[in-house]
């Protein structure tokens, strides 16, 4: 399907290529992607570069992730484009697998993480770290890689592969990558292009209230009350809030307020049909 020798969607031509790189000792780096690539992503391949020798980037839009009234259909899909973007990036191997190569006929097992993939995305979204956690380590045991990269723009994705990491004792040490935003803070994302050209005016208010809800809590404010002015603005701007919460950076339990644990303050809405998340680190 893709000539280009630096792309497979076979598992045996992955493994051949992988075992090569393990006989000569070199450190691999994954960054498992949806694809619809965009400087975000090429950011965490900037960072498997430094961090390993050898960087395998993978492209699958992965249905288990997807509720069935979700965008699975619509998803952008630009391999080309993806390839384009990959090229000078220093990637040595785009893996691009069929379907039926992650979930063959009969496919029948989940893994599923517990404790931190419970609220927040999961409350409007059920299936989706079961869905993530599942097609994270199918990638893993195909890729095999020594550490793997994922952005903090997912904030709760990242601790949920970090807990499955630590509990299934994988060999694989995980890098958290910071957050690329475009110049008005807007963080960018695969599903920005969903955005109509009024929507993508009002879309950077979702950071712009985070900033500000930061600064209330860093005052003294507790929540909800810090982040009540940010949701009537929100509100009013045309977006459907799923939460706006401040959380345990490492844990991800509730906090009410700032106190001396590293904090993050998350936030997801709707705009129009597009689905957006936000997060920022808060210290006191
Ligand atoms: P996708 O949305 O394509 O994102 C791939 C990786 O890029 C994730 O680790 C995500 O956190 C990171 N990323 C996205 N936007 C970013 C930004 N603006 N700055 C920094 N990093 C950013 O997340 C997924 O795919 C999937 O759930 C996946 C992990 C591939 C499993 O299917």
């Amino acid at each position: 399907m893709h000539k280009d020798p630096n792309t497979t969607n076979q598992l045996p031509e992955l493994r051949k290529r992988i075992s090569i790189w393990r006989t000569e000792r070199q450190r691999i780096a994954l960054v498992p992607t949806m694809g619809a690539l965009h400087e975000g992503h090429l950011s965490l391949v900037d960072l498997a570069r430094k961090q390993g020798e050898r960087v395998i980037v993978s492209l699958f839009v992965n249905p288990k992730q997807f509720g069935a009234n979700e965008d699975l259909d619509l998803y952008p899909r630009d391999i080309a484009g993806d390839l384009a973007q990959l090229a000078g990036r220093g990637v040595d191997l785009t893996y691009i697998p069929q379907t039926e190569q992650i979930y063959p006929p009969g496919f029948a097992t989940t893994i599923s993480v517990s404790g931190v993939s419970q609220g927040l995305c999961a409350d409007t979204r059920p299936h989706f770290f079961d869905g993530v956690a599942t097609v994270v380590t199918k990638l893993f045991l195909h890729c095999q890689p020594d550490l793997a990269v994922f952005g903090e723009k997912d904030y709760q994705q990242l601790l949920v592969v970090r807990r499955l990491v630590r509990d299934l004792d994988l060999p694989i040490e995980i890098f958290g990558g910071p957050i690329v935003r475009a110049e008005d803070g807007l963080a960018l994302s695969s599903r920005n292009a969903y955005l109509s050209k009024q929507e993508r005016a009002y879309a950077p208010l979702l950071h712009k209230m985070l900033v500000q809800t930061a600064q209330k809590l860093r005052e003294g404010l507790v929540m909800p009350k810090a982040c009540s002015p940010g949701v009537q603005t929100l509100a009013k701007a045309g977006f459907e809030l799923d939460y706006f919460e401040l959380r345990d950076a490492l844990a991800l339990t509730p906090l009410h307020k700032l106190d001396e644990r590293p904090a993050r303050l998350l936030i997801a809405a709707r705009l129009g049909a597009t689905r957006l998340i936000d997060n920022i680190a808060v210290m006191r």
